[in-house]
């Protein structure tokens, strides 16, 4: 494994000074001094590195680093307090061999239920409405409580990969060694295509690929616009062929001065062509005049410019 940082023992000392406080009495003042030791192991135990901190009210004032083998002093009062410190041999003898008696030994004792630590992620696909991408929305790669935090993951369309199009958060750590990691994909979904997050983790004897295909819901809503066009498609040409129907009409033989509406006028042409005889002859028939006689009653409610 890479790079374990910090993972040592902490150890903390909180120390509060000034009076006892009574029953539901405040504080008069709150005093905190904390000392922290830090293993580092840089992979595993062939470079480690020791240190410890003395922070007094959460402010650091010195600090022993095992790579100087020395306290160095963060505050002037830090300073003088290192000055003495260092000044001890044997007591910076023993400081240094923290990286063996501390870090050391208890890495090899923690390796079988941290070091070697697996939790396999649980991983599932789910689909979020989305404001960025159209109907149905945008893919969520969910991939939750694994353990170490280490972790690839990667969407797929079909075959392809796509790294373009894809949003995750930082490794969420759960507080319990668990991590979780949500992977979003942004980019407009495509139906017939399956999808894919595929998991990398160490944990896992092979990647683990969770897949997507698009519901019939998706299916029915392209299937339904679709059909719409198509609707519309036919709807459109009906409307073009009656007008080419009456256009031809208007244009043809006919003529009539005694139908009391001016030649061409929407009236006269409604009352001359109906549709049913204009798309049986493809263009108006000869006898017009006889025609518009019978034809006649549908001119109710037509306004009638001779009166
Ligand atoms: C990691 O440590 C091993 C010995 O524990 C060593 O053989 C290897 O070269 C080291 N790797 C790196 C990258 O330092």
């Amino acid at each position: 494994m890479g790079r374990v940082a910090a993972a040592g023992a902490v150890l903390v000392a909180l120390v509060a000074l000034g009076a006892p406080p009574a029953a539901g009495a405040e504080l008069s003042a709150v005093f905190q001094e904390m000392v922290k030791s830090e293993c580092h192991f840089i992979n595993g135990t062939d470079r480690v590195k020791f240190v410890k901190r003395f922070i007094y009210n959460r402010e650091q004032y010195v600090h022993f680093d095992s790579d100087v083998g020395l306290y160095m002093g963060d505050t002037p009062y830090g300073e003088k307090v290192a000055r003495y410190w260092n000044s001890d041999p044997e007591w910076m003898a023993y400081r240094r061999d923290a990286v063996d008696r501390h870090c050391r030994h208890n890495y090899e004792l923690s390796t079988p239920f941290l070091v070697e630590r697996r939790v396999p992620p649980s991983v599932s696909i789910s689909l979020v409405p989305s404001s960025s991408q159209p109907s149905p929305g945008l893919l969520l790669c969910s991939v939750m409580d694994f353990y170490p935090a280490e972790i690839q993951v990667k969407w797929f369309q079909g075959q392809q990969e796509l790294s373009e199009h894809v949003v995750a958060t930082d490794v969420v750590p759960n507080g319990d060694w668990t991590y979780q990691l949500l992977v979003l994909l942004d980019t407009p979904l495509h139906h017939g295509v399956s999808y894919t997050c595929q998991v990398e983790h160490i944990s896992l004897e092979q990647r683990l690929s969770r897949h997507w295909d698009p519901p019939d819901i998706l299916l029915d809503a392209t299937r339904s616009k679709m059909l719409t066009g198509i609707g519309g498609f036919l709807l459109g040409f009906v409307f073009l062929a009656l007008g080419f129907g009456f256009y031809l009409c208007k244009k043809g033989s006919w003529s009539s001065p005694n139908t009391g509406f001016p030649e061409g006028s929407p009236e006269m042409v409604f009352l001359a062509c109906p549709p049913c005889q204009e798309l049986k002859n493809r263009s108006c028939p000869p006898h017009a005049h006889g025609f518009l006689e019978e034809a006649s009653p549908f001119n109710h409610g037509v306004k009638d410019p001779a009166k």
